[in-house]
């Protein structure tokens, strides 16, 4: 259940906006009996708290996250235009980290979506806690049969790394196994400016 919506309203205040998921999951919840995944926007600022709320209300899989299209500045034209452009590797960060946090938390699936490119990619979000891990821009970029390589990537560092299953690995970077979990909470502004090298 994918509920694409920019809260562009002035007159909605942030818990109208999750007042709104809560009430669309309800009655779909109400009117079917299979399972649900609700895919949600990155633009929720008790992100944590509400998780649990869709999972009370019947959701029994999150996806994170919706990806916004932003839209262009045409200037010749003064318009405003759409404009598609598929991810990078990079955009998977914030994903990953609310995966890694909430995967202790809720007790629902987790699907990740956004950035993988490579089987890394993949595997990052699957050690972060995902359940399911999607990809919709580089089989765009790469072609269906990309997906081969993915696989078949996977499976190589797993046994380069003698992991024996997914199972075995997912979730053993999320929120309370990483060996210090406040790094996935705090800003570590100064760190992040500290590791900044041009041209590396
Ligand atoms: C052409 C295109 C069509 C998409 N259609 C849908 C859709 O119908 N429903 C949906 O939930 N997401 C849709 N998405 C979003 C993808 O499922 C995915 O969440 C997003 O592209 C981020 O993953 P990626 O980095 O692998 O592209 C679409 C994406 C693209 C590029």
């Amino acid at each position: 259940m994918n509920i694409y919506y920019v809260a562009a309203d002035p007159n909605l205040t942030g818990r109208d906006v999750e007042q709104r998921y809560l009430e669309v999951l309800k009655s779909v919840r109400k009117a079917i009996g299979l399972p649900i995944a609700v895919k949600l926007s990155p633009f929720i600022s008790g992100l944590a708290h509400f998780a649990g709320e869709l999972v009370d209300q019947g959701a029994d899989g999150l996806v994170l996250f919706n990806r916004f299209y932003q839209p262009d500045f045409d200037l010749e034209n003064l318009e405003v235009v759409p404009n598609l452009q598929l991810s990078t590797s990079e955009e998977m960060r914030l994903p990953l980290r609310w995966i890694a946090i909430l995967r202790d938390h809720v007790a629902c699936s987790l699907g990740a979506t956004t950035g993988i490119h490579t089987p890394i990619d993949a595997l990052k979000y699957l050690m972060a806690g995902a359940d399911v891990t999607m990809t919709t821009s580089t089989l765009l970029r790469n072609g269906p049969e990309y997906l081969r390589v993915l696989v078949d990537g996977l499976k190589t560092w797993m046994e380069e790394n003698e992991y024996e299953s997914v199972q075995q690995m997912k979730g053993s970077m999320s929120h309370q196994k990483v060996a210090d979990p406040a790094s996935l909470e705090r800003a570590n502004y100064m760190k992040v400016l500290q590791s900044f090298r041009e041209n590396p």
